[in-house]
């Protein structure tokens, strides 16, 4: 330890030391009162200032300088930063008295920690066996009134508990998210299953089996936050992995594609599909006037309007949603190698979605349905699950592609590039506070990890920006990353300081690199630190092309194809209910120019789809819209048969899935009972239901509970249902108008019923009079009512099914 010679025994030498080791204007520890400074501390600033000046002169230049350079005509790949350890710690302490502890203070810093990235119950709170306090900790005697002068008398200003409870109530609110304001969230974690590690050495894939804690936070898109889940929009699926190398948000979307080619024009899009600014409706509703003004005018949003007009737009639930990054990313590897990546979650449960007609009905009996679906499940143990499933291609298969990788209105299709999964998700623990986690959560398209990057996509590129920026606003400054939810596990060191909210204490003066006053510390990480894939843009160099444009590249003009692509994959049921959504939300447009400007627009994608929505809006089909490019002749692929939800049934299990068993008096409880526990075993969720709460008096005398009735859980709450097994319920309930509703809706929204014969009238008297002959209904499961004590696993695979569409009709049979 050396220093400069200025260390004398003389006691002026050693105050003019103290000085200098303490702060440049003198402070306490060098007054020449001795009972304020002994010799004791003295002794240990001195060994600090040796400390420091030791550690300091162990730097004695800056040797990764040269390596921040181009050198002819070489990139340096980033060094790790030097650094060197005190020998005593106390040289990069802000204050040798942080060794005095309190009940306040605790002990000192541990070097190179930081606890605020422990695991999260370091900030759960529970008030089992507590008094209510003040913020500050003081106990409330009386929390029902208020300081009075007299009992008749004027609250009095004094009364700061009052003014403390009511200021903070005052201030509960925050802004809710800009677009993706309504969201459920839940705990889970990610598992790798496949070794990828010569693709890409992000964190989540270091290992087969290695898992990775996240959270997910699932939302609509243009609904405010207290608007109704089932409505008709784009499902956010936004994934925060807590990986043990920092955090990393993968924000998608339950569609794979995207209105708009640039973030340029996010905020038109945004601003055309919220409520009409002049008065604010409709809410959560993309069926209004500037909606259809602005995609008719941006045709490249074909592709995606033809997925939001899908039944994909309103899925059964959160459980039964695939998830998409949009986006081509990169994987990068431990060689530094790429390849480019997409990213799919695949529930095992399959993908399935409601009727249009129930999505509606929902959004009145329960606004919550999404949420309350998908907190149910967590809470009975039903665990949603995902894979996670990629594409990977090279930069020059991609360059082959009749499309642009980059272009996020384009998907590349399974047929040419097959799904590989990758990592399974399971969402296994519900938040314990809404507003702590689910709200609060901040995702960012940014957050990527060592072997995730980005790729030049332009609606990425500006999401990048946006997220960050935006959270600043909503979360109150740019210490968010501190919320709980938001802090990684992994530790965060760098010399980013103060702003609103800083929850941090730092140790030391430093709070700058280079330093070597801290041993350099924290340094840059070097070669296993995050660097950006070192692109070569040089082809377009090489062109005459100007290289600093606004610009797209000549196959983002191309805007049908794959809009073709999706609507030709579709079934015929699907089809139709595409054809039916434009003619509800066209049907609210009320400028007769755009609805014809988008059916105008549909004649490039479909024409039969063209003429069906024009003949149902009562119009004549007007001229095609021109186009920027003509469609590709020869696609790739011209039929995905993956696109259609047909496809993905699941794996026949039936988890959460709420069942309807309708009672009244006289029914056969047994056959009841036996269906009703065929269906716990099978994971669902049976109910009872009746006209009234209490008890129904089944056919053998017993008392059997009502759990629910039509009037608080109609219809479109349940998933099947099964009829009132014995005649006598179903007489009485064919006289009920509101259990004729049930029946009627059940079909109409074509679930799987279960009918003993002996209830069958009840069908009728619903109006479901004609039948098929044929058992092409595999969602209608007529049982004699002396073997329905066995009919539970028949029903079960009916429900599995999830609907019977061929049932649909139009107009609906009842
Ligand atoms: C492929 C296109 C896009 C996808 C898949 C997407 C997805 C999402 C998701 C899932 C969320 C909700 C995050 C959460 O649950 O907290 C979100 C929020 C948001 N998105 Fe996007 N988005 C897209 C495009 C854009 C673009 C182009 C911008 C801006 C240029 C943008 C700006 C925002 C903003 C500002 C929020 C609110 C964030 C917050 O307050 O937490 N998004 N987006």
């Amino acid at each position: 330890m050396g220093g400069p010679s200025v260390k004398t025994t003389g006691a002026r030498t050693r105050r003019s030391l103290l000085e200098r080791a303490a702060t440049a204007l003198g402070s306490g520890t060098s007054s020449d009162n001795a009972a304020v400074r002994n010799l004791a501390t003295a002794d240990r600033l001195e060994a600090k200032y040796d400390a420091t000046e030791a550690l300091s002169a162990s730097l004695p230049h800056n040797p990764t300088k040269p390596a921040e350079y181009v050198q002819g005509g070489q990139v340096t790949p980033a060094p790790e930063g030097a650094h060197a350890a005190p020998d005593n710690l106390d040289a990069t302490a802000s204050t040798i008295s942080e060794d005095n502890t309190s009940d306040k203070n605790g002990s000192k810093a541990t070097p190179g920690t930081n606890p605020n990235n422990g695991p999260l119950q370091r900030h759960r709170i529970d008030s089992g066996g507590r008094a209510i306090t003040t913020n500050q900790g003081v106990p409330v005697a009386d929390n029902q009134h208020s300081l009075r002068l007299g009992e008749r008398g004027p609250t009095l200003l004094e009364d700061f508990i009052l003014r403390e409870k009511i200021t903070h109530f005052d201030h509960e609110r925050i802004p809710e998210r800009v677009v993706h304001a309504r969201g459920s969230g839940a705990h889970g974690y990610f598992e790798c299953t496949e070794d990828i590690t010569a693709l890409t050495k992000a964190a989540p894939f270091a290992k087969v089996g290695k898992r990775t804690p996240v959270f997910v936070r699932f939302s609509t898109v243009a609904g405010e936050r207290g608007s109704a889940d089932a409505v008709r929009d784009v499902r956010g699926f936004a994934v925060k992995f807590y990986t043990d190398e920092g955090n990393w948000d993968l924000v998608g979307n339950n569609i794979p594609v995207f209105f708009i080619q640039d973030a340029m024009k996010f905020p038109d899009v945004v601003h055309a599909v919220k409520p009409e600014p002049h008065h604010q409706m409709p809410q959560a509703s993309s069926a209004h006037d500037t909606f259809w003004d602005f995609i008719s005018l941006s045709p490249e949003s074909a592709h995606m309007v033809m997925w939001q007009m899908s039944d994909r737009a309103i899925p059964r639930s959160y459980r039964t949603m695939q998830g998409f990054g949009v986006h081509t990313f990169r994987f990068i590897n431990a060689e530094g190698a790429a390849t480019l990546v997409k990213f799919h979650w695949t529930p095992l449960l399959g993908t399935h979605s409601l009727d249009w007609d129930e999505a509606v009905k929902i959004n009145g009996a329960d606004p919550d349905f999404h949420r309350r679906d998908l907190w149910e499940a967590i809470e009975g143990g039903a665990f949603p699950e995902y894979l996670l499933q990629i594409q990977t291609f090279t930069e020059e298969q991609a360059a082959q592609w009749s499309f642009d990788v980059l272009d996020a209105t384009k998907i590349v299709p399974e047929e040419l590039v097959p799904l590989r999964t990758v990592g399974r998700m399971v969402l296994d623990r519900n938040p314990d506070y809404f507003f702590g986690e689910t709200e609060q959560v901040a995702f960012c398209t940014q957050h990527v990890v060592p072997g995730i990057d980005f790729t030049n996509d332009p609606l990425l590129q500006g999401r990048n920006f946006s997220y960050l920026d935006t959270q600043i606003t909503r979360l109150g400054g740019p210490n968010f990353h501190l919320i709980p939810i938001n802090a990684p596990v992994a530790e965060v060191h760098n010399n980013q300081r103060d702003g609103f909210h800083q929850h941090g204490i730092f140790r030391g003066r430093v709070n700058y690199e280079p330093n070597s006053l801290a041993g350099g510390c924290p340094f840059q990480a070097g070669a296993r630190g995050f660097s950006s894939f070192a692109e070569r843009l040089l082809a377009q160099q090489a062109t005459a092309e100007p290289t600093k444009l606004r610009a797209k590249p000549e196959k983002f003009a191309d805007h049908y194809t794959q809009a073709r692509l999706f609507y030709a994959s579709q079934t015929p049921v699907e089809q139709y209910h595409i054809a039916r959504a434009l003619r509800f939300e066209l049907t609210r447009v009320q400028t007769q120019a755009v609805r014809a400007r988008v059916v105008a627009m549909l004649r490039n994608i479909d024409e039969g789809l063209a003429a069906t929505v024009a003949r149902d809006l009562g119009m004549a089909l007007p001229e095609p819209l021109p186009m920027a490019r003509a469609p590709v002749e020869a696609p790739e692929v011209a039929v995905s048969p993956a696109l259609s939800l047909a496809a993905r049934p699941g794996d026949g299990r039936i988890l959460a899935r709420r069942i309807a068993l309708l009672v009244g008096d006289g029914v056969d409880g047994a056959a009841l009972e036996s269906v009703y526990q065929a269906l716990v075993q099978a994971g669902a969720v049976p109910r009872y239901v009746g006209a009234r709460l209490g008890v129904v008096q089944t056919s053998s005398g017993d008392a059997l509970p009502v759990e629910v009735t039509i009037e608080a859980a109609p219809s479109v709450l349940f998933d099947a249902a099964m009829l009132p097994p014995g005649a006598g319920a179903a007489a009485t309930m064919a006289a009920d108008g509101l259990a004729l509703e049930f029946v009627q809706q059940q079909y109409r929204h074509c679930k799987p019923l279960l009918v003993p014969i002996g209830a069958a009238l009840l069908l009728e008297a619903a109006g479901v009079t004609t039948l098929p002959e044929d058992g092409g209904d595999p969602g209608l499961l007529f049982v004699p009512d002396d073997q329905l004590a066995g009919a539970g696993e028949e029903f079960i695979r009916r429900i599995a099914l999830h609907r019977a569409w061929q049932r649909q009709t139009e107009p609906p049979l009842v």
